[in-house]
């Protein structure tokens, strides 16, 4: 190899092993067969579940417990809470074992949660600081057990309601007896029953509108504006004590976004870096990277969680980009898509920051075990330096998979031209993210309520218009895509994997006995089972994407939730013998979006259905 002669003599030996160095790393990652890293996600998971003696009802049981002794007015358990609110520690709410051989002592020495100068150093390192994999996940677990702000409430969902708990300080609960599933929902329900006996806020859970319009004002946000009035009101001396504290913010904010860099972070991993796996995964939750399946079971919880959040507290958000592509194929997220995306208005995520930042919600245990972390950015309120374009996350706290919330805003920004149809007339009003992507509020309003993952959510009112623009023509109509095929007969993307055949040469459209001999059969039984509620309703009442066959919200009630929760799935495999290996599961909704007659319209309709 020829080196101009500017590189010194150490230089000439360093870029050989540097390109050495670079090509191993690449070819770890590259060369590893999608179904072999496939299987090999999911033994490490199940290996995890083993090794861990985390339960994440036991979290659940305490706060359970908490709530049933304010409501019959026992005395607390001072380890788990006070008159005032529970304790907190993210020890006792996300599993930190992988942390174990550092945060041990510190259990031992310190049982109520604290750490010393010296951890805290440790954990304190920027996420996006290249290391190798064990010692990120290390710093993650310690950066949670002592630097990561504790939540300032908890939302326990039950069937009817939710009932907000606030959060009184920071210690670890100690004891706790947990409770079995069956032990949990009776405690649930109640909750849900006497959660009007405390003081406790609680909220019942709403029914979705069929169409939902948003005065273009609340696309209008202007920080500086903000400031100034509540100056004013300062020097007046006429400001509340939460007016202070909004001005307090949006100056800290304002200078923040001009110099911040990003906020939310994923890890960076040196074994990772050309296949970017953990780019999806947030820090400091990260603990080892998610498989396909597990991460479809996250998702098709969170979106629930989510959009029931968003509904219940008066605030309007919808899905977009490949979460949006997902839909108009057959009602659920495509396999290969790490993550959910939902716009919002901005004057609405400056209401959640104020309103409901830094909150865990708490899945109904009659779905799962999951807990979500709300959090919005302090630097929503401007473009800034352009770093920051996610202006929120509805995160779940054991895996790190989360749903990226973006604020929409009318600035004096100029669109680009040719954007939609009538972009030049007076009256159409033009917004856009902080990453420049832009739509007219006449292809968005009024949002549409429609079903992904079988619950309620809302979409834009022109989804066509939208990803034509954004993704082409074949956005939503082609088969093929990142290693897997879209059947149209079964509405399920089947991956190459599971497959002998790849691509091309599988028998697309031909009798599901052809694709079953050439696929894993077990594999598609499962997924078929799960999706084809979802896809068949979707085909039923969207064969027009822009156009739906008038439906009642009411009468085709919510779908039950058709994925198992991660932690029950590797728990059954581990310690029922192994012989629930399925991912599908079937616990039906009750309550308010219970459907008033069960009618299984679309269900079971065509033949090919009972062929496999
Ligand atoms: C809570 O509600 C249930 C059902 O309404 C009732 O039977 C029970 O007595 C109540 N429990 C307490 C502790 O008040
Ligand atoms: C939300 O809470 C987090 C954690 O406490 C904090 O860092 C962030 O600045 C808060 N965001 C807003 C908008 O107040
Ligand atoms: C969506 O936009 C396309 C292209 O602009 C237009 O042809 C179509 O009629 C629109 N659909 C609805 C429901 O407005
Ligand atoms: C919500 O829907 C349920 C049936 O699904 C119905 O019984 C109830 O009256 C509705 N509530 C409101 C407030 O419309």
């Amino acid at each position: 190899m020829n080196f101009p002669r500017l590189y010194g003599k150490k230089l000439k030996l360093f870029i050989p092993v540097l390109f050495t160095i670079s090509c191993i790393l690449f070819s770890l990652h590259s060369y590893i067969p999608e179904s072999i890293r496939q299987i090999i996600l999911e033994d490490t998971a199940l290996k995890h579940h083993r090794d861990s003696s985390f339960d994440p009802r036991r979290s659940t049981s305490a706060l359970y417990s908490y709530v049933q002794d304010v409501i019959s007015k026992r005395p607390h358990n001072s380890a788990i809470g006070t008159e005032e609110g529970i304790y907190f520690h993210w020890d006792d709410w996300v599993d930190l074992s992988p942390g174990n051989k550092l945060l041990n002592r510190y259990r031992q020495d310190f049982p109520s949660g604290k750490c010393d100068s010296i951890i805290s150093k440790f954990a304190s390192t920027n996420a996006f600081w290249a290391e190798f994999f064990d010692k990120k996940v290390l710093r993650g677990m310690a950066n949670l057990y002592c630097l990561k702000e504790i939540p300032r409430r908890i939302f326990i969902t039950t069937d009817d309601n939710m009932v907000e708990v606030p959060v009184f300080g920071k210690r670890r609960f100690g004891e706790v007896t947990v409770q079995t599933k069956r032990d949990l929902m009776d405690s649930m329900r109640i909750i849900q029953e006497n959660s009007t006996d405390t003081n406790f806020k609680s909220i019942l859970i709403k029914n979705y509108s069929a169409k939902l319009d948003i005065d273009p004002q609340e696309f209008i946000f202007n920080a500086d504006e903000e400031i100034f009035k509540l100056q004013e009101k300062l020097a007046d001396d006429r400001i509340t004590e939460t007016e202070l504290e909004y001005l307090e913010f949006l100056e800290y904010s304002s200078q923040l976004v001009e110099k911040s860099d990003r906020y939310f972070k994923y890890p960076w991993i040196i074994t990772d870096v050309v296949s970017g796996h953990s780019h999806h995964l947030a820090y400091p939750f990260f603990k080892r990277f998610i498989g396909e399946r597990e991460r479809q079971s996250v998702i098709h919880h969170m979106v629930r969680a989510w959009f029931q959040f968003a509904e219940m507290n008066g605030f309007a958000s919808w899905l977009n980009s490949g979460s949006l592509i997902g839909w108009a194929y057959n009602g659920v997220n495509m396999p290969f898509d790490t993550d959910v995306d939902v716009h919002m208005p901005i004057t609405q995520v400056d209401r959640m920051g104020r309103l409901f930042n830094n909150s865990i919600i708490v899945e109904n245990p009659r779905f799962g075990n999951a807990k979500y972390y709300l959090e919005i950015a302090p630097t929503y309120t401007k473009q800034g330096n352009g770093e920051n374009f996610i202006d929120g996350r509805f995160i779940d706290i054991n895996s790190g998979l989360y749903i990226d919330i973006s604020a929409l805003q009318h600035t004096d920004d100029k669109a680009p031209t040719g954007l939609v149809p009538n972009q030049n007339e007076p009256g159409t009003m033009m917004v856009h993210c902080k990453n420049w992507n832009w739509h007219s509020l006449d292809e968005l309003m009024p949002l549409r309520q429609t079903y992904f993952e079988g619950g309620s959510v809302y979409i834009p009112r022109n989804v066509s218009q939208i990803l034509w623009r954004k993704y082409g023509p074949d956005s939503f109509t082609q088969t093929h895509y990142h290693d897997h095929i879209f059947d149209r007969e079964m509405g399920l993307w089947v991956p190459n994997r599971y497959c002998s055949k790849k691509t091309t040469d599988r028998s697309m459209d031909e009798t599901r006995g052809g694709l079953e001999e050439e696929c894993d059969k077990d594999y598609l039984h499962d997924e078929y089972e799960i999706v084809h509620k979802c896809s068949a309703r979707h085909k039923a009442l969207n064969e027009d994407i822009d156009r739906p066959i008038p439906y009642s919200i009411e009468e085709e009630g919510e779908l039950p939730i058709l994925r198992k929760d991660p932690w029950d799935y590797y728990y059954d495999i581990n310690y029922n013998d192994g012989k629930y290996g399925k991912w599908f599961v079937n616990h039906e909704v009750i309550g308010k979006h219970s459907k008033k007659k069960s009618k299984n319209k679309y269900i079971g309709g065509g033949k090919h259905i009972h062929t496999i």
